[in-house]
């Protein structure tokens, strides 16, 4: 029975302590609070900021884990390429977390292979960010380099708006580097995030594109498959491929790209499941917690079989603690409808609380509308 440490316990998280746990795997969730999803399905949990670089050190050693499968990107990573040296296993590799949790590198890291991306600068002042935005051409896409969830992300459309989104960035951003990354808003016709899965013997799989709709830095619903050219989804397959390939190791990664008609161009990836990817709950006979599951484990994958499918999420609307939901007995008289709901202890508002998921026919209208049926209230 393999142990796992759990970095980071939200939905994610207890979807694949679901899928772990049913190939018999002994899971131990951490995160900063208590009741966090995924403890409630482990048969472990620990509390503490995975940025503690003393208290993660010391839940290692604690828990002597077989792998250390990350969840989230704020860890302190740095802990986990030492670990790593020391014999640790590290989901996919300590080099992936480490690289993905800052944009500049895992960007650089795309570059140097040769995968097109949006046309982008750096930059460490209001000043720079005007000289780099204007290199590029407006409007320009303005995030921290250490952030998630659009957290501090703006578009700047003139010289006018630059010093607001230095300012915002500097905000949202997590770390200690003041550093931004400027690029060129590329006006897609659709992005995907495409579920590519590298194993530890046999070849790289990839599940049929997601597409999806991103709003205030998180997304809205996401569906699958979205159809697109069959060049298109080959050059995009090869461009996960290479860049999962250098960063190594076992395990589900969730690359994003933009596609324009005739061009697909890298943004940014994952090392481990992907909420837009939660449509694969219902679209795939193996989701993507599965799939991350099997292939951590060494386990085989013979076949990824999809059917149409969409998710929706359901947002909390203010600040509070003990959430309830209504609608849910409305959701599910729909045929092809399911729910997931996260039960997480507190809201606030935007808070993602549950998904509304629905297959077949019209897969994505369903689960909008039973997304927009369930209500969360707090006391
Ligand atoms: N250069 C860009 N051009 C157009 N839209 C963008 C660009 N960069 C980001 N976006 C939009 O913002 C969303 C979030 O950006 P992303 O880089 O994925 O940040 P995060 O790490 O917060 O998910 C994207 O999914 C896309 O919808
Ligand atoms: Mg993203």
């Amino acid at each position: 029975m393999k142990k796992i440490l759990l970095l980071g316990s939200g939905e994610l998280g207890k979807e694949f302590v679901i899928s772990a746990k049913r190939l018999g795997c002994y899971v131990i969730a951490c995160d900063s609070y208590a009741g966090a999803p995924a403890m409630q399905v482990a048969d472990d949990c620990a509390v503490f900021s995975m940025l503690d670089e003393a208290a993660l050190r010391a839940a290692i050693a604690q828990h002597q884990p077989d792998l250390i499968v990350p969840e989230i990107e704020a860890i302190r990573t740095e802990v986990l390429l030492e670990v790593e040296k020391e014999g640790f296993e590290v989901i996919p590799s300590a080099r992936a977390a480490n690289l993905t949790m800052n944009r500049d590198r895992i960007r650089d890291v795309a570059v140097g292979l040769g995968v097109r991306t949006a046309q982008f600068n750096y930059a460490q002042s209001a000043q720079e960010l005007m000289t780099q935005a204007q290199a590029i051409g407006f409007p320009v896409v303005i995030k921290p380099v250490m952030s998630s969830s659009g957290k501090g992300q703006s578009i700047a459309k003139s010289p006018a708006d630059v010093q607001a989104s230095w300012d915002y960035a500097c905000q949202g951003m997590r770390g200690d580097r003041q550093k931004v990354i400027v690029e060129e808003f590329i006006h897609f016709d659709f992005e995907i995030t495409l579920l590519t899965i590298r194993q530890r013997q046999g070849k790289t799989l990839f599940c049929p594109p997601i597409g999806h709709v991103q709003e205030r830095g998180d997304y809205q619903y996401s569906w699958q498959p979205q159809a697109m050219k069959p060049e298109l989804l080959k050059a995009a397959q090869d461009m996960a491929e290479k860049v999962t390939a250098d960063l190594g190791g076992a395990g589900l990664f969730g690359v994003e790209f933009f596609i324009t008609p005739n061009e697909v161009i890298f943004s940014e990836l994952s090392p481990r499941p992907h909420d837009t990817g939660m449509v694969t709950l219902i679209s795939q006979n193996l989701s993507e917690f599965d799939l991350h599951a099997r292939a951590i484990l060494g386990l085989p994958i013979p076949s990824i079989d999809a059917t149409e499918g969409a998710s929706a999420v359901v947002l909390a609307s203010e600040t509070g603690a003990h959430p309830t939901f209504t609608g849910v007995e409305a959701a599910l008289s729909e045929v092809g409808v399911d729910v997931r709901i996260f039960g997480k202890p507190t809201t606030r508002p935007f808070r993602r609380m549950a998904v509304a998921l629905a297959r077949g026919d019209k897969a994505l209208e369903k689960a909008r509308a039973a997304a927009q049926k369930i209500k969360v209230h707090t006391h």
